[in-house]
């Protein structure tokens, strides 16, 4: 089991993160006597597949929070019965809580944690992909809102992350595929050699400890970023590559009758933002082709359907990385580096968006 301290200096707050494969024992390194009530949220999919497997190692009676699967979940709605339940359970503010599931439980149970009693302690367990390599690390929490992603949210830094591969084992193809969107971007705004690494097999060929490198590989890369700018003032910025039109297409394939998962709308988001990234010449059109055959090559979207240049262009501008009616791009620079703070003319989102239409 690897262990991998995150230091946050500006909160005065460092808590670990554990990687291996079989570690939910891990939880026993923590110090759960001390909370007065533990509470764990979950999804209906989870709470079949892991709660029975995890009781055993907490050392005292557990509550449950059991919520609807998906990203429709992720809702003030969700919220409310989230808190409503906080309060029937009897949670004060020495009371622990504890996200098993993917990014949707994390950033939302994560959320209700940070907002209830002005801050519950909250310790996040991933179970996607996706969860361990991205959205469990760095403390953003929040929910969706009017159909803006993540519209609502803190910044609070859990007591600490369990990212045990094994868990991995029973996810859908599509499921294990997305997290590789995410997986692939970190390699490509930071290590090129991670991104050889991640994209030298198909998901599925990677073994258990091949996945444990992946992680924590990536875990790494996060790490460095968050460590310097936990608040996304300037460097954080960097992990934002392929979200600003990767999130317009995530919540408008949501209003539609068939959503993207948010790895395969980062997937497509990346070769807009990439082509946007040609089309200023910071990019070589050799470079974005590599990308898009790794994504290609992992089982990711490349192209979009049915892309309403108007709507999207509505989404971009509500979209949080947008300051005084401009919206700044995170911009490949070459496979391993990008740039942050990049103003795209609408002539060249809506290029972009011609370019990924299928
Ligand atoms: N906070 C951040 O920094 C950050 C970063 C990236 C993504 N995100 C958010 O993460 C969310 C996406 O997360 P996700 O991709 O994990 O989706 P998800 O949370 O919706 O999980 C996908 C599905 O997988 C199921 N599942 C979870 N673990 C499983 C397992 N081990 N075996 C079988 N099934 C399992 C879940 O029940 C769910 O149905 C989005 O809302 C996105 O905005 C947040
Ligand atoms: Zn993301």
């Amino acid at each position: 089991m690897r262990k991998i301290q995150i230091n946050i200096a500006s909160d005065k707050k460092s808590y670990p993160i554990f990687v291996g494969s079989g570690i939910l024992d891990a939880i026993t390194k923590f110090d759960l006597y001390s909370y007065s009530k533990i509470v764990v949220i979950t999804d209906t999919h989870i709470e079949n597949l892991f709660l029975k497997k995890i009781v055993p190692y907490f050392p005292q009676n557990i509550s449950t929070i059991i919520i609807p699967c998906g990203e429709r979940a992720k809702s003030i709605t969700c919220i409310l019965e989230i808190w409503r339940q906080l309060l029937e359970i009897g949670c004060d503010r020495k009371s622990l809580v504890i996200n098993i599931g993917g990014g949707v439980i994390g950033d939302m149970g994560g959320f209700a944690a940070s907002t209830f009693m002005r801050g519950l302690d909250f310790l996040q367990i991933p179970t996607t992909l996706l969860a361990q390599v991205d959205s469990s690390i760095g403390g953003k929490t929040g929910i969706n809102f009017l159909g803006v992603k993540n519209l609502i949210g803190v910044f609070r830094q859990p007591i600490g992350v369990m990212c045990d591969v094994s868990v991995l084992e029973s996810l859908s193809d599509r499921i294990l595929t997305e997290g590789f969107g995410e997986v692939i971007k970190h390699g490509a705004i930071a290590d090129r050699s991670y991104f050889n690494f991640v994209t030298s097999k198909k998901p599925k060929e990677f073994s258990q400890k091949e996945l444990s490198k992946v992680v924590s590989g990536s875990i790494e890369i996060k790490k460095c970023i968050v460590e310097e700018d936990v608040t996304e003032k300037d460097r954080r910025r960097l992990v934002n590559f392929g979200h600003t039109i990767g999130h317009a297409l995530e919540s408008l394939s949501l209003e539609s009758g068939s959503p993207l998962l948010h790895g395969e709308a980062v997937s497509i988001g990346m070769i807009a933002e990439g082509k946007i990234s040609v089309l200023k010449n910071i990019l070589k059109q050799e470079d974005l082709e590599t990308i898009t055959k790794a994504l290609e090559h992992a089982g990711l979207p490349t192209k979009a359907q049915n892309i309403d240049h108007k709507k999207v262009m509505e989404k971009i501008k509500s979209d949080k990385k947008s300051e005084r009616g401009i919206v700044y791009f995170t911009l490949l620079s070459g496979i391993g580096t990008c740039q942050t703070g990049q103003e795209v003319s609408d002539q060249n989102i809506k290029k972009a968006l011609e370019f990924v239409a299928s």
